[in-house]
C-alpha cells in the first residue's frame, strides 16, 4: 500500500489477526456462528464466565469500603499482591524459611501478560542487550511484535512437527544447540503452549534447562495459563519451578498473567519476575529499581482493581479453595469438549487422524486444518478460527460441537 498523506512516516500495518477475527465474529448475524478465535473461556452456553470466586471477592471488596481503593500504588505496583503472585508462581505459598529464594526474585506489577512480556523484553534490551531472542515456531504472534518493538533481533527454533502433529523436541534442541549463542534469550511457554497446545514433558524440560545452563542462554518464561491448563497450579508451574530451584546459577525471568486463570481478561492483571543468581536483596532491589524506571516512563504503575481481587482471593484459605474449584470447572470443560469434538470426527469417519485434539493441552487445539479449510469454515459455516488452524476449544459447546465437526468433515473432504 502507498504512504498516506501525513507528516508521519507511517504505512498501514496488518491488523492483529486474533482481535480482527473477534470483531468480525461480533458483527456476524448468522445464528449458528461459532467463535474459536480469541483465547477466552466460555460456558457451555457460549457466555463469558465471571468466576464465582471473583464475584465473591468483589462483594467483599465493596463491603471493605477501603478508602484507598482508587489511590495510586507504588511504581512497582501493589506490593502485597506482588508477594502473593510470586509465591503462587514459585511455590512459596504457606511455606516458611524461603527467604533466601525470595531474595533472588525482583517482582513488579504489569499490564497483564502482554505488559509483562513487553516490560521484560524492554528491560533485557536495555540491560542485557541480547544479540537474539529465540521464539518457538510457531508462537503467539504477539511475541514477534513485542520483541520487534524492543528492538531485539528475532529467530525461531522448530517446535511443531506437522507430519506427526507433535512437539519437535529434537528439532528444538538441535537448533538451539548449534545456533544459539551465549547471552541469547530463549522464550519458553510455561505450560499450554500457544498455539500448539503441545508442551515438553518433564524429562524434556530437564534437558532444556541443562541446555540453557550449558550454553549460557537466558530463559524467559511466558506463564499465561497457571492452573487453567491442568486444573493444578503446581503442575502448570512445574517447569518454572524446576528451572528456578535446580539451576540457581542461571538467571531467568517470568511474565505472569492472571487473565485466564482468574477470568480477569479486561482488568489487565500481571507481574514480571526477574530471578537473579544469588540471594542478594541489594541486587534484587537494583533490578526492581531499574524496572520501576521503565514503568514510570511508560505507565507509572499497573492498574489496581484486578490485583485487589486476586489478592483478596489468595489471602483467604476459603476463597483460594473456591478458586481451585473454579479452575477445575474451566479445565475439565475444555477437556470434555476436546473429547466431544474428537468423538464426533471419529463417528463421521472424517479422513485423517484426530487424536492430537485430545492429546493437546490448555486453551487451544492446533487442528492441522489448512488456511483454505479455515477460510471455508468461516465462509460456509460462520466458524471462526485462526488461519494457522488454531482453535480455541472453549468456543465449543454441547450444542455446537456436532455442527462444528460436520463442518470440519466437509472442508476436509472438499477443500484440499
Ligand atoms: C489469544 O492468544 O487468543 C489470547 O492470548 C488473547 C491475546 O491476547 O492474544
Amino acid at each position: 500500500m502507498s504512504k498516506i498523506d501525513t507528516r508521519l512516516n507511517v504505512s498501514p500495518v496488518p491488523p492483529d489477526e486474533i482481535f480482527a477475527l473477534n470483531g468480525a465474529y461480533a458483527v456476524d448475524p448468522h445464528p449458528q456462528k461459532v467463535s474459536l478465535g480469541v483465547g477466552v473461556y466460555r460456558t457451555d452456553d457460549g457466555k463469558p464466565w465471571p468466576l464465582p470466586v471473583v464475584q465473591k471477592a468483589e462483594k467483599e471488596l465493596v463491603v471493605d469500603d477501603d478508602l484507598f481503593r482508587h489511590e495510586y500504588t507504588a511504581i512497582e505496583g501493589d506490593v502485597p499482591f506482588l508477594g502473593i503472585a510470586r509465591d503462587l508462581m514459585f511455590g512459596f505459598e504457606g511455606k516458611q524459611g524461603e527467604e533466601g529464594a525470595k531474595a533472588r526474585i525482583g517482582s513488579v506489577q504489569t499490564v497483564a501478560g502482554t505488559g509483562a512480556n513487553h516490560l521484560g523484553a524492554l528491560f533485557l534490551a536495555h540491560h542485557m542487550k541480547p544479540a537474539t531472542v529465540w521464539l518457538s515456531n510457531p508462537s503467539w504472534a504477539n511475541h514477534q511484535t513485542i520483541w520487534e518493538l524492543a528492538g531485539v533481533p528475532r529467530k525461531t527454533y522448530p517446535y511443531y512437527h506437522a507430519a506427526t502433529r507433535s512437539f519437535d523436541f529434537e528439532g528444538m534442541m538441535s537448533s538451539l544447540e548449534s545456533e544459539a549463542q551465549e547471552g541469547d534469550v530463549v522464550l519458553l511457554h510455561a505450560c499450554a503452549h500457544n498455539p500448539t497446545g503441545l508442551d515438553p514433558n518433564k524429562e524434556q524440560w530437564v534437558a532444556i534447562a541443562d541446555l540453557c545452563e550449558r550454553k549460557k542462554l537466558f530463559p524467559f518464561f511466558d506463564s499465561a495459563y497457571q492452573g487453567f491448563a491442568s486444573g493444578s497450579v503446581e503442575e502448570d508451574a512445574w517447569a518454572v519451578r524446576y528451572f528456578f530451584n535446580n539451576k540457581p546459577d542461571m538467571e531467568m525471568c517470568v511474565a505472569q498473567s492472571f487473565s485466564k486463570n482468574f477470568g480477569l481478561y479486561g482488568q489487565r492483571v500481571g507481574a514480571f519476575h526477574y530471578c537473579t543468581n544469588r540471594a542478594s536483596t541489594t541486587i534484587r532491589d537494583i533490578v526492581v529499581n531499574n524496572l520501576c524506571h521503565l514503568i514510570r516512563g511508560e505507565f507509572s504503575m499497573g492498574p489496581r482493581v484486578g490485583c485487589s481481587i486476586v489478592k483478596k482471593v489468595l489471602t483467604s484459605d476459603e476463597l483460594t479453595a473456591d478458586w481451585h474449584q473454579d479452575l477445575q470447572v474451566m479445565s475439565s470443560r475444555i477437556k470434555t469438549m476436546r473429547k466431544a469434538l474428537y468423538s464426533e470426527l471419529v463417528r463421521l469417519r472424517t479422513p485423517g487422524t484426530w487424536e492430537h485434539i485430545i492429546q493437546q493441552n490448555g486453551m487451544f487445539s492446533y487442528t492441522g486444518l489448512s488456511p483454505k479449510q479455515v477460510y471455508a469454515l468461516k465462509d460456509k459455516y460462520h466458524i471462526y478460527l485462526l488461519k494457522s488452524g488454531r482453535a480455541s476449544i472453549s468456543g465449543l459447546s454441547q450444542k455446537n460441537v456436532a455442527y462444528v465437526a460436520q463442518a470440519i468433515d466437509d472442508v476436509i473432504r472438499n477443500e484440499n
